[in-house]
């Protein structure tokens, strides 16, 4: 008995040991065999052939960041889970640039254990997208989500402009970088200042709102819609937002890590919100209230008016 105990807590103590020690381990790039080239700027190799230790300057698209990659979804993961494991010879032999890499639906597609995510809803909206009718399967997941880096922010985190920042810049990384923009589309990007300047405060709505609540069809059921309608459908119109009824009700606010939110009446809008939108926290008490006092001013205007017409 004494034994199993034992055996137990070791069990449990070399399982947390691991986890940490794997979560901790792409904080470690200087022990990390492949990161210790692909975190810097610079790497340093052996040339065999001149038997001398060269530094180079890294691909700065090959350089990956070590905070993100430890914070996200995938952080028990080892490189050589994904990528081949002939990686680990440096030069990389060039057929490896020929690898077809795993896609998120390979591994996450008819998975029970991660139904909530609906991932095959996920694929099918996104193939109604725009990009997706532009460019086809050129336009995979990986083009918005960093297989490497992706943290699901929308569920995980309690900060609406935390999540609303994290959307946008999975946008923004494409949408405001030329040479991403050009590699997938061959012409320059148009510039989002400009197409967006009939909207006040651009500023302050981007920091509020995502990308994604004016340009995408809302779908029930879904957490984060995948269908980026063509700019003719984009939402124009403020009251769709500034309304009680506010779209942001079904979309940016429906999480349930936020599920304050969704639930305002004008006091704890006031109280939990960092964004407080003109026209959607409605109070119906006081809306009660300023019909009562509207009914008594005409009353008291009436009762006026027939007194003075009696005086006469
Ligand atoms: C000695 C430095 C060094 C080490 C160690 C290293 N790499 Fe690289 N890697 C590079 C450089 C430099 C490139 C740029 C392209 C090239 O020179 O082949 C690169 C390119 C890549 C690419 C992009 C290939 C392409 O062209 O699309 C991948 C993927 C990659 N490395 C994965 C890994 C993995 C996984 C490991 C660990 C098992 C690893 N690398 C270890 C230096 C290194
Ligand atoms: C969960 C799977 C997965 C893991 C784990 C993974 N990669 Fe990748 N990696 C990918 C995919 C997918 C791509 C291609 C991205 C694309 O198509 O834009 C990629 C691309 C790359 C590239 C090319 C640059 C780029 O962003 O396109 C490099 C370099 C790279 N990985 C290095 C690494 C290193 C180093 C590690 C370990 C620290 C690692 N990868 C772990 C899936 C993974
Ligand atoms: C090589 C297989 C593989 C690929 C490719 C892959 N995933 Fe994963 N993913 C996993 C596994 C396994 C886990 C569970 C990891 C864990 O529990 O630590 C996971 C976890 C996740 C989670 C968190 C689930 C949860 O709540 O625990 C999300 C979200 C996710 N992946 C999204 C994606 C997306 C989006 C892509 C494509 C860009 C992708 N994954 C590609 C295997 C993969
Ligand atoms: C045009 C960009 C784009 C493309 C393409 C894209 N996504 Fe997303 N995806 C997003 C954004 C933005 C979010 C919200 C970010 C967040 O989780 O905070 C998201 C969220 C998700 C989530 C988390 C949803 C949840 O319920 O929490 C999953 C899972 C996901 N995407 C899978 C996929 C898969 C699978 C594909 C490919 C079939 C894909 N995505 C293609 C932009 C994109
Ligand atoms: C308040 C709603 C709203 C928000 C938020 C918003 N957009 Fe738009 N966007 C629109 C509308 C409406 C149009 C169409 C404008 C027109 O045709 O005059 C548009 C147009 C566009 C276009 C088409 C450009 C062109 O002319 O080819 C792109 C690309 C775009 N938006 C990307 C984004 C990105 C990326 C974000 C997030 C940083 C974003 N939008 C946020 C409403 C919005
Ligand atoms: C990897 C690059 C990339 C990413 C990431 C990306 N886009 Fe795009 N997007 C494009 C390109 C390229 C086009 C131009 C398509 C065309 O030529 O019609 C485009 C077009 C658009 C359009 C305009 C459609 C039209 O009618 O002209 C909108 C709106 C848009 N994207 C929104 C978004 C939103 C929202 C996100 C994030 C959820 C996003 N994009 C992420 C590359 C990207
Ligand atoms: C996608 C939803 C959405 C749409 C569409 C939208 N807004 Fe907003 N707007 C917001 C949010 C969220 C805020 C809250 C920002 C904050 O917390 O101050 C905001 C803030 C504002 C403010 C700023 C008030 C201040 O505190 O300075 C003004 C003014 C405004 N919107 C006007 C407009 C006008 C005019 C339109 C139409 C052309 C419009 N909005 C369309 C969501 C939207």
């Amino acid at each position: 008995m004494k034994y199993r105990l034992f055996t137990l807590i070791s069990i449990i103590l070399f399982c947390t040991l691991w986890h940490h020690s794997k979560a901790q381990y792409y904080n470690d790039p200087e022990n990390h065999e492949c990161l210790k080239c692909h975190s810097g700027q610079a790497y340093t190799f052996h040339n065999e052939l001149m038997d001398l230790e060269e530094k180079k300057l890294m691909n700065p698209y090959f350089i990956l960041d070590t905070v993100a990659l430890a914070l996200g979804v995938h952080n028990l993961f080892d490189c050589t889970d994904c990528h081949s494991y002939e990686y680990v010879t440096y030069p990389h032999a060039s057929n490896l640039k020929l690898e077809s890499l795993i896609t998120c639906l390979d591994c996450h597609g008819g998975d029970e254990s991660f139904a909530s995510y609906q991932f095959e809803k996920i694929e099918e909206e996104s193939q109604k997208s725009i990009h997706y009718q532009v460019y086809g399967d050129n336009f995979t997941c990986s083009k918005c989500h960093s297989q490497h880096t992706y943290a699901a922010t929308a569920r995980t985190s309690s900060d609406v402009l935390e999540i609303v920042d994290y959307s946008n810049k999975m946008c923004l990384s494409c949408h405001n970088n030329m040479n991403k923009y050009q590699l997938v589309s061959g012409h320059e990007n148009p510039q989002l200042i400009q197409v967006h300047d009939w909207l006040p405060n651009q500023e302050l709505h981007f920091k509020h709102v995502r990308c994604i609540e004016c340009h995408t069809e809302i779908v029930d059921g879904l957490m984060v819609s995948h269908n980026i309608q063509e700019k003719a459908k984009a939402v124009k119109n403020c009251v769709e937002c500034h309304t009680t009824n506010s779209r942001l009700k079904s979309s940016l606010y429906k999480y349930q890590n936020l599920q304050k939110r969704s639930e305002t009446g004008i006091f704890n809008a006031v109280l939990s919100n960092e964004s407080y939108v003109i026209g959607t926290h409605q109070s119906p008490f006081l809306k009660l209230l300023s019909i009562i006092i509207f009914l008594a001013t005409l009353v008291g205007v009436a009762t006026h008016t027939i007194f003075r017409i009696l005086k006469k």
